[in-house]
């Protein structure tokens, strides 16, 4: 048995690459697209197959699984002394639809890789280790993003988050009934001593800076919101161009101001509208109800509010122009996650002691990391996305990167667990 204190040499411990790629691979199966990507929905018939492929991984290494009421899968490996608060580590196995192979996988498969070589080292810490899948991260089936660690760090609601629904009407707490994943244990956090998440930059900044490692110092503030138009629906034929009421008209406005935005406000802000749903959605009636979505982000949360505001006095003036009216429902806002600064020194650290130099960055993409930073010490380890593509089929990382970034991962979490 190695115990991996100080004085112990753990520094020749690395992580097995292949195997880290296997369950990659493994994993991309699931769901996969033919573009070469991955549709794993939250709460679908794919995410159940990972889900138990995962807790399968866990248990033959001896892990003790626990499953929350949120869905949340947690894997403890026991320290030497295991009153003492665990050290933390994971992201997600849910994905975008027609999304990639490495988003949020990587820093669960990461950290299995971890666990896997210290089982197989018979190295022991002397805090507990604990991995974690978040349920719905993406956010995308059901909204908001970030639900698991959201609810399990006192933030979000559980209650609301089992009444969201997604676009055919399904509730995410019958969902997750349906997947066999409503566990029993308490959605509730507990102390941990640090939370580390290994995921894929999603950017271009380390390709064009040529780096291989980014440490962020934290994650971008969010604000999500929902505008229902109300048109009036008529024959395209006989009615005038002059009088309509055309909600898709009124959406095409507001989406290309929410697009302009940005240029105008300067800073680092953000501004997207990723999904639109057209009703009746026929080619010879004038579309009589839009609903569309709105994500903004921004380092600044202020610049966020401000941005907001501008955009709801944006969507004011073309409704009213155009006899649609707007409703908004602002369902998420999350403040920008300023990580713990002994931890990122410690990933720029560790990234140097492994002859890397990590690129400062701020992450735009949103992590459980940033619910994790609320309650605990938290940082992020980032690997290059090839060509800066994620959330498509075309998201892409090598895997030598991969194994680089849980080596970086396994050193943090023995310098924190010691
Ligand atoms: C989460 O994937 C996000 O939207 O950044
Ligand atoms: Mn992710
Ligand atoms: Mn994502």
């Amino acid at each position: 048995m190695i115990y991996a204190e100080a004085d112990m040499n753990t520094e020749p411990l690395r992580v097995d690459g292949k195997r880290l790629r296997k369950s990659l691979e493994s994993m991309a199966r699931i769901g996969a697209t033919p573009g070469g990507g991955v549709s794993r929905l939250a709460l679908s018939d794919e995410d159940r197959e990972a889900r138990n492929l995962f807790i399968q991984w866990l248990r033959e290494i001896d892990l003790e699984v626990t499953v929350d009421e949120m869905g949340n899968i947690f894997g403890k490996r026991p320290g030497q002394n295991s009153e003492l608060a665990p050290v933390m580590s994971g992201s997600h196995v849910d994905s975008q639809p027609m999304g990639g192979r490495f988003d949020g996988i990587l820093g669960v498969m990461g950290m299995l890789e971890v666990l896997r070589t210290l089982h197989e080292h018979r190295v022991e810490t002397r805090r507990p280790l604990v991995i974690v899948d978040w349920t719905n991260e993406e956010g995308s089936r059901f909204s908001p993003a970030m639900m698991g660690s959201g609810v399990w760090a006192g933030i979000l609601d559980r209650q609301w988050a089992y009444s969201r629904m997604d676009l055919g009407g399904k509730k995410f707490g019958e969902e997750l009934e349906r997947i066999g994943f409503k566990g029993t244990s308490p959605c509730r956090k507990w102390p941990v001593h640090a939370y580390f998440e290994l995921h894929i930059e999603q950017g271009p900044l380390l390709e064009r800076e040529k780096r291989i490692l980014g440490s962020p110092e934290g994650i971008v503030g969010i604000l999500w919101a929902d505008g229902y138009i109300q048109g009036k629906a008529n024959q395209v034929g006989p009615t005038p161009m002059e009088g309509r009421n055309d909600a898709l008209c009124a959406a095409a406005e507001m989406i290309l101001r929410v697009n302009e935005l940005p240029g105008k406000m300067g800073g680092n802000l953000v501004a997207t509208v990723g999904e639109i749903q057209n009703y009746p959605n026929s080619r010879n009636i004038i579309p009589e109800r839009v609903r569309f979505t709105l994500d903004i982000r921004s380092w600044d949360d202020d610049l966020i509010r401000r941005a907001w505001e501008e955009m709801k006095r944006d969507f004011q003036e073309v409704s009213g122009r155009r006899g649609c009216p707007i409703r908004l429902e602002e369902i998420w806002k999350v403040e920008h996650a300023p990580f713990a600064p002994h931890l990122v020194q410690m990933v720029r650290e560790t990234g140097r002691q492994l002859g890397l130099e990590p690129l400062p960055m701020v992450s735009g993409a949103g992590h459980d990391a940033s619910y994790m930073n609320q309650i605990a010490p938290t940082a992020m380890i980032f690997v290059p996305s090839i060509g800066g593509r994620s959330h498509a089929e075309a998201e892409n990382s090598s895997w030598e990167d991969c194994e680089i970034g849980a080596n970086v991962l396994l050193k943090c979490l023995l310098k924190t667990s010691t």
